[in-house]
């Protein structure tokens, strides 16, 4: 067996993989986060469509794109290998007692398998349906001087492989793009009562799991110091248990309570 097979069949090397993964997806889910933000401008989905499709086209984002799928089933599997390893290991009796474990890291499992349903669910909501399904599109046209946009409704005859099509104006200094409508399709989504009470709900595992996931995985890693764990700290409860799932939280509540 080489180093490498050894350390990661490990007991410390499984929880490594575990952490590893898991601090990606946390950097995914800020990321998703700031670049969804963008359904809040008052800009007919200009800028969140046109966002959509540099995500979906770009090379390196569509490379990474297949880790996050990757990591996400990885980091989904192995947790719940690991877990149940840890019961057959421990049979009788749970001998941690509720005050010197936290609530969410003894529901981590049950937690993940939350999200994972969630992304499932998620994922069939936004991603196939902008990959495979026929949408509409929606044209804007800005100018380039004023900065003004506005929008009209499905131009005909673009078949669903086109994902943008650009053109400028030099005499009248107007851009005007024609783009799949993946806005109209969230906003539509989300005027769903079941769908929002399940997104925000969803959210709340999503604060449970990240509280105590994001600090772990660098105790995990070994980063265990005491100038930097108050940082850790800090980190999993303002940015991933309250800023990240209120900021999800708040995109249907705001589409069905607002638009
Ligand atoms: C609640 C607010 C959210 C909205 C409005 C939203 C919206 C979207 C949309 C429109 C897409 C498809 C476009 C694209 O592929 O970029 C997408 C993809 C995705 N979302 Fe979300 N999302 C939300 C929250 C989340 C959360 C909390 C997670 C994870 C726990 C998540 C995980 C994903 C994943 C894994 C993809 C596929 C990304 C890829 O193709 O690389 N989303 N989301």
């Amino acid at each position: 067996m080489s180093w490498l097979t050894k350390t990661l069949t490990s007991s410390i090397g499984k929880k490594v993989l575990m952490s590893l993964t898991g601090l990606f997806l946390c950097t995914f889910l800020v990321v998703h986060l700031v670049g969804n933000l963008q359904l809040f401008y008052h800009d007919g989905g200009y800028a969140f469509n046109t966002y959509a499709v540099f995500m979906t086209t770009f090379p390196l984002i569509k490379f990474i794109s297949y880790g996050n799928y990757f990591f996400i089933l990885f980091h989904a599997f192995w947790g719940l290998y690991l877990e149940f390893q840890n019961r057959k290991a421990r049979p009788v009796g749970y001998v941690v007692t509720k005050n010197q474990s936290s609530f969410s890291s003894r529901n981590m499992a049950i937690l993940g398998t939350i999200l994972l349903v969630y992304i499932v669910v998620h994922m069939g909501d936004f991603w196939y349906k902008y990959h495979n399904e026929a949408l509409p599109y929606v044209e804007y046209t800005e100018n380039l001087v004023s900065g003004e946009v506005t929008a009209s409704e499905m131009p005909e005859g673009y078949s669903q492989e086109t994902k943008i099509v650009q053109t400028y104006d030099e005499a009248a200094k107007t851009k005007t793009i024609i783009v799949k409508d993946l806005y109209t399709v969230v906003s539509v989504a989300f005027k769903n009562i079941l769908l929002v009470v399940f997104y925000v709900l969803s959210m709340v595992a999503v604060s449970f799991h990240l509280v105590h996931g994001f600090k772990s995985a660098f105790q995990s890693l070994g980063i265990n110091h005491p100038k930097y764990n108050p940082l850790f700290k800090f980190l999993s409860v303002w940015l991933f248990a309250i800023l990240v799932p209120i900021g999800f939280a708040a995109m249907p509540l705001y589409f069905y309570f607002l638009k």
